[in-house]
Parts: structure tokens; sequence; C-alpha cells
């Protein structure tokens, strides 16, 4: 193992001290996948303990993506953050930031880097990042998420170091970093495949600004999935009988296209329908996260090869990726963000994402973040990096929620993350609105008759009809009257 003796080597609480009240610090990993776990929590417990002597303590909270659940609640909880972004998942962070007690700033994942990069953050006092090796040279290996990190530790004025005995450092063989310049200066990005390499599969800083090394050994905090229920399915084996029609008229290509796809069960459910249907062609994936149905597939030769910002999967899957590291080593690739999600690779390369949202509307714009307009679910992530760029742009979700008391196909949608010009198609468990090459009111009818809960069809229909307008039909004193009927009856219709 490489000496790491010239840093200093301390407790996460002595780490944690390091940071003042104001600091803007940016947290490294993807996901709760390579996140630091030490450190946040030290900051938390920080963050209390001068609150309680009167003294003022918070931060301002930068990460690739989410963080684990249980730091950014420990976060939110003791009142340690003031402004977060661009992500999270957490029951506690999001309760504060509908309560308009955290600043919230929800970003396209891919652009997280370059806005450091550009100093549209202002300076980055501390990156947190977490290591499977340092050495004295500053040379880092990190873990199963590379998110932002090489950023974040390339700008911030002080590094802590977040040693995670638990990881492999072979990680190494499967991280591909590589930094773009800042206009005017950029070059092409040459991935040109979702699994070639272009960069080097660690990362180097200067030794000086290294201000801890804070030993641990503890694994990412990835729980399993829940069960698929018959919806995810029904969702799912609508896409697979969608996309095997593509490929049978040649508007896919016989050899597939990379796919994208988003994270939970739904989408859970569309990995293994994929990999289970006899037709399906054998794929590659280029995405942002790896997750543990993937790694089945890949056992089973259904996946070639996979592109992805962090190993997102349970401790049982990492530990036979480990035990399996030469077989996994060559169908791997871990990029930072803005690479795994880049705009112009995936329109390069053909990408098909596969995303889900909350609720769409009859002319195909979709909301992926926002309840009833108001209260942030978790944030877009790297869903509108793919949607805009795709060759083809998947949107899925139930047709209805809570018990069906609300259309998840509504006239207008409350909050606007993804626009009817990057939505082509919309899946439910009813079936598939394919919406290239519609205009309006053919998008509504097809997304109302394929897409909507039969209970729901003659009132969209009827709106339609009676909506007044131009190019798109609105009736704007009905166009929220479902919401407002779920908000003040429990029911969108009686
Ligand atoms: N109106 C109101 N509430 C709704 C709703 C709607 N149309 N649709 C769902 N809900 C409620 C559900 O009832 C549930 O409520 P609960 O927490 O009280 O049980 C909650 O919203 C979450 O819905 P659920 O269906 O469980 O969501 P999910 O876990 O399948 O996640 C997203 C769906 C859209 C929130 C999630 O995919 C996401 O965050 N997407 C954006 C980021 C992204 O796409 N990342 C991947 C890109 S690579």
């Amino acid at each position: 193992m490489s000496s790491y003796n010239r840093f200093p080597v301390m407790s996460a609480a002595e780490a944690a001290d390091l940071i003042l009240d104001g600091s803007m610090v940016a947290i490294g990993g993807f996901s709760p996948a390579g996140a630091p776990k030490a450190v946040p929590k030290a900051l938390a417990e920080r963050a209390i303990s001068l609150h309680q002597a009167g003294h003022p303590f918070q931060v301002r909270l930068l990460s690739g993506a989410s963080i684990s659940a249980s730091s950014e609640d420990l976060l939110a909880e003791s009142g340690a953050v003031s402004w977060r972004a661009p992500y999270q998942t957490s029951g506690i962070m999001r309760k504060m930031i509908n309560a308009g007690k955290i600043d919230f700033t929800d970003m396209h994942l891919s652009e997280i880097a370059q806005m450091v990069d550009y100093g549209f953050f202002g300076e980055l006092d501390f990156a947190i990042i977490e290591a499977s090796a340092i050495d004295n040279s500053g040379r880092i290996t990190l873990t199963t998420g590379i998110g932002a990190a090489p950023t974040f530790a390339a700008k911030a004025k002080k590094i802590i170091v977040e040693l995670n005995a638990y990881h492999s450092p072979r990680l190494e063989e499967i991280t591909d970093i590589a930094f773009l310049s800042a206009p005017p200066d950029r070059t092409p990005v040459p991935v040109c495949h979702p699994m070639d390499r272009i960069g080097c599969g660690y990362l180097t800083v200067p030794p000086e600004k290294i201000a801890a090394v804070v030993e641990t050994n503890s694994p990412d905090e990835i729980g399993a999935f829940a069960e698929c229920n018959d919806t995810d399915r029904k969702i799912a084996a609508n896409l697979v009988e969608f996309l095997l029609n593509e490929l049978g008229t040649g508007r896919i290509p016989k050899t597939f296209l990379p796919i994208q796809s988003g994270v939970g069960n739904i989408n859970n459910a569309v990995l293994k329908a994929l990999g289970e249907h006899p037709d399906f062609p054998v794929f590659s994936m280029y995405t942002e996260v790896f997750q543990d149905s993937a790694a089945e597939l890949m056992d089973k030769g259904k996946i070639s090869g996979i592109s992805a910002s962090s190993l997102t999967v349970a401790p049982a899957t990492l530990e036979r990726i480990y035990a399996n590291f030469d077989f996994y080593k060559s169908k791997i690739v871990l990029r930072p963000q803005e690479l795994s999600n880049n705009p112009e690779v995936i329109r390069r390369l053909g990408v098909i994402a596969l995303n889900v949202a909350l609720e769409a509307d009859i002319y195909g714009n979709a909301n992926s973040t926002h309840l009833f307009g108001q209260n942030i679910m978790n944030g877009i992530g790297g869903s509108g990096d793919f949607e805009r760029n795709a060759y083809l742009s998947v949107f899925m979700l139930p047709s209805t929620a809570k018990q069906g008391c609300i259309s998840s196909i509504v006239p207008m949608c409350t909050h606007l993350d993804h626009s009817e010009h990057s939505v082509k198609v919309i899946v439910t468990e009813y079936g598939v609105a394919d919406l290239r090459g519609l205009s309006p009111r053919a998008k509504a009818r097809e997304i109302i008759e394929k897409c909507a809960a039969p209970e729901y069809r003659f009132y969209l229909h009827s709106y339609l009809n009676s909506a007044s307008g131009g190019h798109i039909g609105h009736d704007l004193s009905k166009t929220f009257e479902l919401h407002r009927n779920y908000l003040q009856t429990g029911k969108m219709l009686s």
C-alpha cells in the first residue's frame, strides 16, 4: 500500500472542525455511491453543538447528485445547511426545502462541473471526497461514484479525503477521468462508443491542498429495490413491445442503441423485461447509474458494457463485482458526470433515454420534480441531460397515483421539466403514445386514448374538445381543475 504519511490523518470530527460557518462545501460521489460517509455526519454534529452554544453555523452544500439519505437527513435536521444543490432524495431535506427553510437549486447534473469551473457558484472552500487509495504525490483513486469529484477537488481551496478501506483500489481500472476545458477552448469529446476511454483512472491534486485524511471502512448506503408491482411490469412490457417494433421496422438499428435508464422501480422492471425477452438483442448502456438489475444482465451476457458515473449497487452486488473484477473490468467505465451525461456524446451515440415522470400533460409536456407545481420531490437529476439529446426520449409513468384519486395525465402539467419538444414517447400501463410528428391536438388524442386511465378519458376528451385557442387548445378556467379538485376533496374526479 502506498504511503500517505505527509498528510494529517485525523478523525471525522477533527476534519469537520476545519470547516467554518458560511463555507461552500462540495461533496463527491454520485448517489450514495462513493459519497463520503463520516465527515458529513460529523459536520451535522458540529452544527448541533455550535448551535447549542449559541454560535451560527451553516454551510452551502453542493454535490454531484444525491448523497446518502442518512447523511442528508442529518445535515438537514441539524440546521447545518443554508443552500443545497443540485439533487437530493432525503425525506427530511425535502421537507425543509418545501418549508422554505433551506434554499434549493434544482439543476441538470451534466452542468454542475462546468458551473463550478466557470465560477458560477463562487469559490469552493472544501471538497470532501471518498478515495480507495491515496499517495504522498496527491494521486487519488476514487471509489464507486465519480460524479463531479474531479472538478470539486481541482477547484476547492482545501480537500478532505475519506480513505475508505471497504472499497477496492482496483476501481482505478474502470475509472476514466477527463476534464473538459472551458469555452472558447473546448474541443469535441472523443467518446464514439459507450466503452471508449479518454482519460485517466485516478486523480492528481496538489498535495498541499489535502487538509485531512479520515480513515473509514464502510459500505455505500444502498438498499435493495422494492419488488416491482403489476403496474411497473405492464409499463415495462408495453415499452419492450414498442422497442421491439421499432427494431423490426428498422427505425432502431439491428445492433440496437445504447440505453439510458433512470432509477427506481419502473426502470428496474424495464431492465428486467429487456433482459428476459428472448427477442431483445444484447445491448449496451450509456447511463448515469449502474444498478443491481444491470449487473444481473451483465452476468447473463445480455448487457455488453455500461458507461455510468457510479456503481449504485447493494453491497452484495458490489462484493460480487470486486470478487470477479477481471470479468467486469472491460465491461464498465465510470466517468465524471459531465461526461456520463454529456449532451454531445448522448446525441452522437444515439442514446435511447428511459425516464420516469410524475405527471404528463395531453400535449406531451412532463413534470418529474414538483407535486402540484409546488413541492419538490427529488430534482430533475440527469433526466433532462438525456431526454433533450436522445435518439428517442421516452417517459414512463403509472396512469394514476394515490389509488386512482389522481390522474397522472392532465390537461396541463403543474410544473415543466421536459417539454413537448423533447418528449417523443409516453408509456403507461395502458399503452404507448408515439408522439413523433404529431400536431398538439393529435398528440392529445394519442395520449388520452393510449395512456390515460379509462376513468379519466371522458374528462380529458371533453377538455380537449371544449378547449379553444390556436395551435394548442386550452380552457384557462379549467386548466388545473383536476388538481384543484384533488386539493379540495382528495379526488380529481368524484
Ligand atoms: N400527482 C401527485 N402526486 C403524485 C403523482 C402525481 N401525478 N405521481 C406520483 N405522486 C406521488 C406518489 O403517490 C408518491 O407519494 P408518496 O411519497 O406519498 O407515496 C410520490 O409522488 C412519489 O411517487 P412514486 O411513483 O413513488 O415515484 P418514484 O419513486 O417512481 O419516482 C420520480 C418518480 C419522477 C420522482 C423519480 O423518477 C425522479 O426523481 N425523477 C427525476 C430524476 C430522474 O429522472 N433521475 C434519473 C435520471 S438519470
